[in-house]
């Protein structure tokens, strides 16, 4: 057989075929808690490692307006195959996109309550995610039949499919949030956040094209930039979801905050290489 070793998450799991999955192996003989860890699963003649990265590819991503909007979901879905055929187990969290923003502005004349129109958003999410879901299907990959609707949903998922894609889940916060809090509950190495801007910038770029940009940024730096971890209102897009933040600063959790538009930063992300955006550490 093949080895092939890298580092997750908190727990190292080592199995053969016969054994249960190794998230139901979690404190039996077959785990050794380390601050790192090697996850080592023998498929067929193969023993994979089974890295989980989980990604948030911004709803913008899908750009109803451009004209070869149909390469970037072809080029993802390449992504996506050989980051499976490396033995990365992927979550990919999509957001809404124009439909969430025509359909929150279509409402928010005549719908007041925040969390109502947080519906409608979560809805254009998980049409977004029912798109690349089925790209991926098509491209012939094993990705997990239904569009979690929960983030615990999302981790049982994760432990029968090498990729899940999901949407939003409940109101209160954007997807960048729950791709943040599926990589904390699925111990993964980190979380990408796949937006349309190079970097983080110390402004929004679109207001202010002098902002200074960044290649590396703390954790409790990015929160800064992007405000205290509230949810403002339905719709209103931060590079980042303060939300999220909140909740990788309190985990400890790794971000890379790079141009989802360019679906090869996305795949050095995913691979561990050096790629163009803000790598943002605990
Ligand atoms: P998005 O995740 O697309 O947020 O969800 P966004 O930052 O506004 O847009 P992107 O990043 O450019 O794609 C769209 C809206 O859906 C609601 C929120 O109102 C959010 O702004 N939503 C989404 C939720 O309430 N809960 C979720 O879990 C996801």
């Amino acid at each position: 057989y093949a080895l092939r070793l890298s580092l997750v998450g908190s727990e190292m799991c080592i199995r053969d075929s016969a054994s249960p999955p190794c998230s139901a192996t979690k404190g039996g003989i077959s785990t050794l808690q380390r601050h790192k860890s090697i996850r080592i699963e023998r498929q067929g003649a193969n023993l994979w490692t089974m890295t989980t990265v989980v990604v948030a590819l911004g709803g913008s991503l899908l750009r109803p307006e451009v004209d070869e909007r149909h390469k970037w979901l072809e080029d993802m879905v390449g992504v996506v195959k050989n980051s499976v055929s490396s033995g990365i187990k992927l979550a990919l969290v999509v957001g809404g996109g124009a439909p969430a923003r025509e359909g929150i502005d279509l409402a928010r004349p005549v719908i007041h309550d925040l969390s109502h129109l947080d519906r409608i958003g979560i809805a254009a999410t998980r049409l977004n995610a029912t798109i690349v879901r089925e790209a991926i299907a098509e491209g012939g990959v094993r990705v997990s039949d239904n569009i979690p609707k929960s983030v615990d949903e999302a981790v049982d998922e994760l432990s029968d499919f090498p990729v899940v894609v999901m949407g939003g889940t409940v109101p209160g916060h954007t997807t960048d949030a729950v791709a943040i809090r599926l990589a904390i509950q699925s111990e993964a190495a980190k979380c990408i956040i796949a937006t349309n801007v190079a970097k983080v910038h110390s402004e929004d770029p679109r207001g202010n094209p002098g902002a200074e940009s960044f290649d590396r940024l703390t954790l409790d730096e990015l929160q800064e930039i992007v405000g205290p971890p509230d949810h403002a209102d339905a719709g209103s897009s931060k590079v980042v979801d303060p939300v999220g933040v909140g909740e990788a600063r309190e985990n400890g959790l790794p971000l890379d905050v790079l141009d989802g538009r360019d679906p090869r930063r996305i795949s050095s992300s995913i691979n561990g290489e050096d790629f163009e955006g803000t790598m943002v550490t605990p």
